[in-house]
């Protein structure tokens, strides 16, 4: 319960367990994403990754959804299943990557590009936009799809990936190609401090530092893998009786001691706080999933204008993996 959200107030929640059961029972599908805490991670039907969410979405085509993760991704359920009322715990969730890129700016510099190249660029979106720059865009991707998708395109085919720099300036490097990048970050994976981080690696010798490929490029060259939340998961499961330091979004660190608790898990230290817990996926809480629930609202809508554009720059992402 929070002091800002009067209404959820005195709301009485069920153990998660119940909830995902009176779910079922309603025809409700639950999503959480990994970054979510451990209460509403067990209390969603399915826990993954972005693009594990949104094939899920689109699979599964239920009446309904209700959304824990940030607007980005509840409307990426929505592109994917229009006939669904798609509904989040807290509609104030956003995302800081997503707002850096307004489609009216992104209109005008793949204009601007046209001009100055001679041809209009490639626009590969990463999925953390909202569904009017998916319109605008070519093709999405996500953290773990990523590279696939760029190794679609010929070697010199002009793209524009937006709207992360870090993942695109990580991307530059591994295919070797050299998009234009827009100027958006994270604010939680821009915090993560290299000098602390230096700090507890010498005091862990042999642990393994993972980090997200939107940290920024001195906490990826101090990393010994960069993956998305998926290739972590998968990578700390095939692991026994290691260490690993972090590098993303605490609450995957939940996740990680459910499903491989063989393994010890430190988070990598921000520059002002240990914690690195993304403040918007924070907003949903227990007592907003069930009033949500209860409510199916609020409810997510994507202009009429938009679905066609959004769903086919998503179609050819999940057309390629
Ligand atoms: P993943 O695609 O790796 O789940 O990451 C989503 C996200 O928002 C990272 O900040
Ligand atoms: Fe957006 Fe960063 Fe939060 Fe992911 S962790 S939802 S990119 S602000």
């Amino acid at each position: 319960m929070t002091p800002e959200s009067p209404q959820t107030q005195f709301v009485d929640v069920p153990e998660p367990a119940a909830i995902k059961q009176w779910a079922t029972e309603q025809g409700i599908l639950i999503l959480a994403h990994s970054y979510q805490d451990g209460f509403l991670q067990e209390a969603a039907h399915f826990v993954g990754d972005s693009l594990e969410l949104a094939r899920k979405a689109a699979e599964e085509q239920p009446d309904a959804i209700c959304f824990c993760g940030v607007h980005f991704m509840a409307e990426t359920a929505k592109v994917l299943c229009p006939d669904a009322d798609v509904f989040v715990p807290d509609m104030e969730a956003g995302c800081s990557l997503a707002d850096s890129c307004k489609v009216e700016d992104l209109k005008k510099y793949q204009d601007h590009l046209e001009k100055k190249n001679g041809q209009r660029p490639v626009t590969i979106s990463y999925v953390n936009c909202t569904a009017a720059v998916k319109a605008a865009s070519d093709i999405i991707c996500t953290s773990g799809n990523a590279e696939k998708v760029i190794r679609s395109f010929p070697e010199n085919r002009p793209i524009l990936f937006v709207p992360d720099m870090h993942l695109g300036g990580w991307l530059n490097e591994t295919t070797g190609r050299d998009m234009t990048l827009w100027n958006g970050a994270c604010e939680v994976h821009e915090l993560f401090s290299v000098e602390e981080l230096e700090k507890i690696q010498v005091k862990n010798p042999g642990s393994v530092t993972i980090s997200h490929p939107e940290c920024p490029k001195r906490v990826r060259d101090a990393s010994d893998h960069i993956l998305g939340t998926a290739g972590m998961l998968k990578m700390v499961k095939e692991a026994h009786g290691k260490t690993f330091i972090v590098g993303t979004e605490g609450n995957m660190i939940y996740r990680f001691e459910k499903e491989a608790p063989q393994n010890t898990y430190i988070p990598a230290p921000g520059a002002s706080c240990a914690c690195n817990l993304c403040p918007y996926m924070q907003k949903n809480t227990p007592e907003k999933l069930w009033q949500a629930l209860q409510t199916r609202g609020p409810q997510i809508t994507v202009p009429e204008d938009l679905m066609e554009g959004a769903q086919k720059s998503l179609a050819r992402m999940l057309a390629i993996v």
